[in-house]
This record gives structure tokens, sequence and C-alpha cells, in this order.
């Protein structure tokens, strides 16, 4: 790691910073909501003195969020959330023009992630902006002391808020921690509308393969595998869902996709996309049903939806044929399962993560979750909180003003009927 210009760093090379630069301002003209929120934070400086560590994908959207935290007087260090996520010149740029120290390498090994977790905690955060929980997790478990001096946490994704919940339960959780996913303005966007198109994005990249009258099985139909369903049926595609909620399934059935179990669609992908926040999802019996030259891929948080330990032991070496592809030939039938970005999240790894605009208002929930965390500070309980709903609407308000739309209020009668009862029929 190195120590200048800002204190310490790990970044792949500091000579991409113009071309980061360049980027992270292309970014922010998508991304009014969070330069208003920039904006205001400079003005008003509540978050001077603040330690705060934040645990994203370094992409361009983060640097924003990085910058608005920074305008408010925070003193931040990011790190990586995944090995495969981080765009390296952004990296670059963060740490040469706007001084925010940042420990993430594009492909970094699992000892490497790891070693940035520490160095997270090292920092001696007041504040943690966690996705995925992997900074809490290992807060809690290797360094139980620093726990008093955490303000409290946010976390940006489903699979971290499970995690949170667990830490919860299991009374371990000792300070409290936003769950910034489950804003409306959050997963009703960035769950759906990001990871539907970004998620196709990935795959196109990294295959150039035609999505029209391929059969593409959407594993999951939350509110990623809505998106993911409803951009890929745009593109032309044959979906296939598979679910194990039920309320879900007949969701999907009436949203007028096919519906079957996992072991009924594996003989007819083409291409398969897990979004469950689920572990081995698509196991070693799927693997070996599927049409020669299946493409198989996730976009859940962490890369154990495909149980590629099971695909590798029934398959020769697997052999790279394009950047974030690789293809495994099955030792049974001789087929080839193409697996896409080592599994790992495919919208991050082969593509650039969700578009600006979403992240807006994701960030916007992130940036206004620690100001909040700030002025409550010793008055909320341990535990997982959601932000108060007029956040939500605040930041829904901001997005529509800034795409130039109005909408319509209520009218004194109107509210006033609302609030009634007497007059029915
Ligand atoms: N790629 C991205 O940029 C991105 C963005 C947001 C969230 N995520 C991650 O994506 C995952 C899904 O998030 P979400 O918000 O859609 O969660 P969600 O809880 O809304 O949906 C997950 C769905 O998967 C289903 N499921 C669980 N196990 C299954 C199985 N074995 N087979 C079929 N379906 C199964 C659940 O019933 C649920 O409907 C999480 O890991 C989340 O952290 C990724």
């Amino acid at each position: 790691m190195s120590a200048t210009p800002a204190q310490e760093f790990d970044v792949k090379d500091i000579k991409l910073a113009p071309e980061g630069k360049k980027r992270i301002e292309w970014a922010e003209r998508e991304m009014p909501v969070l330069r208003l929120i920039r904006e205001r934070f400079g003005a008003e400086r509540s978050l001077a003195g603040l330690r705060l560590v934040a645990c994203a994908h370094i992409t361009t959207e983060t640097a924003n969020l990085a910058r608005a935290l920074k305008a408010g007087g925070a003193d931040s260090l990011l790190i990586a959330s995944n090995p495969l996520s981080t765009q390296d010149d952004v990296a670059a740029s963060l740490v040469a023009d706007w001084d925010i120290p940042v420990c993430a390498i594009k492909g970094e090994s699992t000892d490497t992630y790891r070693r940035h977790v520490q160095a997270a905690l090292d920092f001696r955060p007041d504040i943690i902006i966690d996705d995925g929980s992997d900074v809490v997790a290992t807060l809690i478990k290797e360094r139980p002391d620093q726990t008093k001096q955490i303000v409290g946490s946010t976390e940006e994704t489903t699979t971290g808020i499970v995690r949170l919940r667990a830490m919860q339960a299991a009374g371990v959780l000792t300070f409290p921690s936003i769950a910034v996913n489950n804003a409306q303005t959050k997963h009703f966007f960035d769950n759906r509308y990001g990871t539907g198109q970004s998620t196709l994005d990935g795959i196109i990249r990294a295959t150039n393969i035609l999505l029209a009258g391929r059969n593409l099985v959407v594993v999951g139909y939350g509110w990623c595998g809505k998106g993911v369903a409803l951009r890929s049926r745009g593109m032309g595609a044959n979906v296939i869902v598979t679910e194990v909620d039920p309320i879900k399934a007949i969701e999907a059935v009436m949203d007028g996709f096919r519906v079957m179990t996992i072991a009924e669609a594996a003989p007819l992908g083409d291409i398969f996309v897990t979004v469950t926040g689920n572990r081995h999802v698509i196991d070693g019996q799927h693997f070996k049903v599927m049409r020669d030259g299946a493409i198989v891929c996730n976009s859940g948080h962490f890369d154990l939806e495909l149980n590629l330990v099971a695909l590798a032991e029934m398959s020769a070496e697997a052999v790279t044929v394009r950047p974030f592809v690789q293809e495994y030939k099955l030792n049974n039938s001789g087929n080839r399962v193409i697996v896409l970005g080592e599994g790992r999240l495919i919208n991050l790894a082969a593509a650039e993560g969700h578009p600006a605009s979403v992240m807006d208002m994701s960030f916007a929930n992130q940036a206004l979750s620690v100001e909040y965390l700030v002025k409550e500070k010793g008055k909320l309980e341990p535990g997982v909180h959601l932000l108060p709903p007029e956040v939500d609407q605040e930041i829904a308000s901001l997005k529509l003003r800034a795409l130039g739309l109005s909408i319509d209020t209520l009218t004194p009668e109107q509210t006033e009927y609302l609030g009634s009862w007497e007059s029915g029929t």
C-alpha cells in the first residue's frame, strides 16, 4: 500500500486517474439528487470529524457518493465489496483527484480482498457503509472491542440485510444499522430496473450473444429477478422463471412467464441467470443435463449461487475463451457449459453495474442514512432500522423534479375524503 497523496491506498495504477475523473464526471450528470445533497452537505458540514468506511462496488456512481460524504466533512476510506467489480480508473481518480483513499483492485485475490477489509477496520470507523455485510460481520467476529466506537452502519443490498437480521437474532448486532436496500426508492428501482438492464448489459458485453429467440431462465423472481425477466422479454427472449416462493411464482405466471422447477428448466435453457441471494440454486445435477453451449451466470450478491465446485469436478479443466467467459466440458456428455464472470455479479464483473440515474436514488439514500445516523447518534436502538418514509418521499420528489416532471397534489376535499369513513355507496 502507498502513502500519498491520500493517506493509505492500494489501487492498480494511479496513472489511470484522468480517465476515471472523466467517467466520474460523466456519471455525475445523471445524478442530480446526489448533487443537491452534496451541495447541501458542503454548506452544512454536518459530517465533520466523522471517520467513515465504505465497502462498495468502486464505480463512477460510488465515487460521486464519496464526493458527497467528503463535502459533508467525513474522513473516508473506500474498499471493494467484490473482487471483480472495481473500476481501476475510478479508484485511481478518487485518490489522485479527490484525495479519498481507496483500497480496491479489479481481479484482486480473496486474500487481498480480506486484507482490505482489515485495512478498513484499522481505519477505526465511526460509521460503516456496507454492501453484503462483510465489514460488519468481520468487525463483530474479529474485533468486538471496536464495536463500541460504531455510531451505526448502513447496508446497501438484500443479502447484507439477511445477514444483519441473522446477527440481530443472534444478539451480536450492538449498533443500529440502516437497511438502505429496503427503502422504496432503492429496491423498486435499483434492484428491478438497475439489475434488469445491467445484468443483460454484462451478459451481452461478455458474449455478444443475441437474446431474441433464446430460452432465458431467471432463477428467483424477487426484485432483481423481475427486472431481469422484464428486460429479457423486451429483448425477445423466451423467459422461464423458477422460484421457491409460491406467491412470487404466481406473480411470474400472471406477468406472463413460464414457471417450472430448475430441474425442468435445466435441459431447456440457453441462458441462465441466478438472482436469489441463496446458495447452489444451480447445482451439479442441473449442469449435467444442460444443452451444449448453455450460458450460466449470476447477478446475486455472492458467488455461491452456482455450484462451480461441483461443475469443476464433473468437467475437464475450464478454458477461458473470452474475457469473463469460461468454458467447461462435461465428462459425461462432452457438452460445454459456459460460465460468465466466475459466477460473480455479472453486471459488475463484465459491465459497469447499474446506470448512474438509478444509483442516484440508491446513493441519495446512503448519504441521507449517514446523516440520519449522525443526527440520531445514541438515540437509535441496536438492530436493523428503516429510513423514515418522509426521506423516501423526498428522494422520489427530487428525482421527479430533476426529470422535469410534476405530479398532482391532493385537494383538501380529497384529503378529507381519504381520512373519512362515513360516505360510501
Ligand atoms: N447485481 C446487482 O447489482 C444486485 C443489485 C441488487 C441486489 N442484488 C442481490 O441480488 C440478490 C437478490 O436480491 P433481490 O432484492 O431480488 O432479493 P429478493 O428477496 O427480492 O428475491 C430473491 C428471490 O429468490 C427466491 N429464491 C430463493 N431461493 C431460491 C431457489 N433455490 N430457487 C429459486 N428462487 C429462489 C426467493 O423466493 C425470492 O423471491 C441478493 O443477493 C441481492 O443482494 C444484486
